[in-house]
This record gives structure tokens, sequence and C-alpha cells, in this order.
């Protein structure tokens, strides 16, 4: 479906919980409450809502949170995705993860259609991925990604840019991806919610992290795309490629194709606005007409852009990516 700026959106976030088993020092407080259960979607609400997602037009879906996995649920809604990728009404489903509970869910992620993952990983030094997660254990995520990598699973890692933290392990996380044959991403940190930190004092460009990088392997402009917002580069040293993501620096909002829904059932139509629009009360009233209605007018309405200023003492929305979903 086109929205007012001709573009086309055909792919979709999908939230299924606000929960994490982490704590992310960029992405939530510390302490932090999560939704009740009777205010999240359940399984059937979530397959409701794919239903009329794809008949508007949505052909990819990707699986956030929160943490997807915490959700008991979740290889249940999987399946009955994988019923419409396997007629070819949805192109591809993917799932954003941290990569804790990977090990026990990879084999049951092959069998049902799930061919790529992204994983988040800040940090390879076990001591200082513990400190940006509040307590994560980096060898579940690195034991998570060898059983993907077994069934053959294609993996990206998304890196967030944080200054004082990861500079210096950039080319390390870059060396160990193309070792494994994993393509990278680095994502500049956007204001999402108020946390504890400025966000200006965690902000790093990324010409910041592409100077660091051409300074070991010149980069070259490639083509690839996943139909997401990461821009890729190849180098002569290794066929992984190396992507960048600038919502701050470079935003990409002409090109975006994307909406949102949180697992609260809450549409919205663009990261960086606070417009919603609310389907889980129409998908209480088994209102089927109203969630259609509702998704159209959203898609319609779909802001130019967002204007995340990093400088701004105020987040730039008030609800965390762990809300909104990544
Ligand atoms: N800015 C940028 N990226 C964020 N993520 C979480 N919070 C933020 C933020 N404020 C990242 C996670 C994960 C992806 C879903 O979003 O690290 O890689
Ligand atoms: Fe959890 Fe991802 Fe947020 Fe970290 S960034 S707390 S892993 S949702």
């Amino acid at each position: 479906m086109l929205d007012s700026f001709g573009r086309n959106i055909d792919y979709l976030r999908f939230s299924v919980t606000d929960r994490c088993d982490l704590r992310c020092r960029y992405c939530m407080p510390e302490k932090t409450s999560f939704s009740q259960k009777k205010d999240m979607l359940d399984l059937n609400q979530l397959k409701k809502l794919a239903d009329v997602l794809i008949k508007v037009g949505i052909k990819k879906i990707r699986i956030t949170g929160g943490e997807p996995f915490v959700r008991k649920d979740i290889i249940s809604f999987l399946e009955y995705l994988f019923v419409y990728k396997k007629k070819q009404l949805l192109n591809e489903i993917t799932l954003t993860t941290n990569g804790t509970l990977l090990e026990k869910y990879a084999e049951k992620l092959k069998h049902n259609g799930i061919e790529r993952l992204n994983v988040s990983i800040d940090s390879l030094i076990p001591e200082k991925y513990s400190f940006i997660t509040n307590g994560g254990i980096l060898d579940n995520v690195l034991k998570g990604i060898d059983e993907a990598k077994k069934f053959g699973i294609r993996i990206k890692i998304n890196v967030v840019l944080l200054k004082n933290f990861n500079e210096d392990e950039i080319i390390s996380l870059i060396n160990w991806s193309a070792k494994n044959g994993f393509n990278i991403s680095f994502i500049e940190i956007m204001p999402l919610g108020e946390i504890k930190y400025s966000r200006d004092s965690q902000y790093i460009p990324v010409s910041v992290a592409k100077k660091i990088i051409e300074n070991h392997y010149p980069l070259i402009s490639c083509d690839y795309s996943t139909n997401g917002p990461s821009k890729y580069y190849k180098t002569k040293a290794f066929s992984s490629l190396i992507g960048f993501i600038s919502p701050i620096s470079n935003h990409f909002c002409e090109s975006c194709n994307r909406i949102r829904i949180t697992s609260n059932g809450i549409l919205y139509s663009c990261l960086g606005h606070e417009s919603a629009t609310n389907l889980k009360i129409s998908l209480e009233k088994n209102n089927i007409e109203e969630v259609e209605r509702k998704i159209r007018n959203s898609i319609k309405k779909k802001p130019e852009k967002h204007f995340f200023n990093i400088n701004e003492k105020d987040p730039a929305v008030k609800r965390f990516m762990s809300f909104t979903g990544g």
C-alpha cells in the first residue's frame, strides 16, 4: 500500500513483547515497568492482526521486542506466519534478538522458515557485555549464534555505537563477524525514552566509525539491501558486508517502507512520532473491518520524516525502543 509520499509500505516490525531478559543501558532504565499481560495481544490477536496486515500488502515481517523469545508462544506464532510464507503471501519472516535464548530455539526457527536473524552484540568482551546489558552473559549468546549457524540461518550482528564504550572494538567486532561469515551493522543511538545518561554523551556518528574502519579496510559502496535501513559496504579483505544505520546523521525517511506494531496492539507509522492507533480495542470487539480501516488510515497518514535531535535534553519520543520494537 502506498502512503501519501508515494512510499510502498510493505514491511512490518512486530513487537511481540516489551519484556526483555537484559537491561541494555541505552535501551531502557534499570528499574522499568512492563505491560501487564491483560494489555498485551494474545496469540489469537497476533494471528488476526497478521491476517489483516498481509491483506493490506505487508510482505515482510520482522518480529522484535523487547526480546521475542521471552514470549512462550512465539513459535506458535511463527508457525502461523510460515503458512503465509509457504503460500508466497509473505516474502520473509525474520527476528531481531539479543540471542540469550537462541541456543534453545535455533532448530525450531529453521523448521519454521526463518532464514535470517539479527543478533545484537555491542561488545565481545564478556565483562563489558555484562556491563552494557546489566548482567547479560556473552557466552550464552555465542552458543546461540553457533547453534543458529549450524542450522544454516544467516546472521547479521547489530552493534549500537556508544561513545567511550565500543569505539575500540569496532575492528575486532568486524574481524570476528567476517571470520564467522556474518554481516555486521553499526547503528547510531536514537533519543527514545528518558534514561539516566544524556544521549549526546552516548552518541557516535557513523562517519566516525567509518573513519576508524577505513584505516584498516577501505570501504567500497555496494548495492546490497535487505529492504531495511542499512547502507552496506564491501571490502577487499573478506566477503562479509559492513552496514551503517544512521538515523541521526543522515536519516533515510524518504525510503522508509516500515510500520510498527507494539505488543499492546498500538500501530506507530513512524518510530519518531507520537501519533498512533489502537488496534487492540478493535480486535477485542472482533471488528476486523475497523482494524483494516485503521491500518489503511495510518499508512496514508505516515509522517514524512522524524525529527531526532541528539543534543536536545528531552527524548524525541517518550517510549523506549523495547516498547516500540527495534
Ligand atoms: N538507539 C538505537 N538503537 C537502539 N536499540 C535499542 N535502543 C536503542 C536506541 N535508543 C537497538 C538494540 C537492538 C536493536 C533492536 O535496537 O541494541 O540492536
Ligand atoms: Fe533487551 Fe534489546 Fe533493549 Fe537490550 S537493547 S534491553 S537486549 S530489548
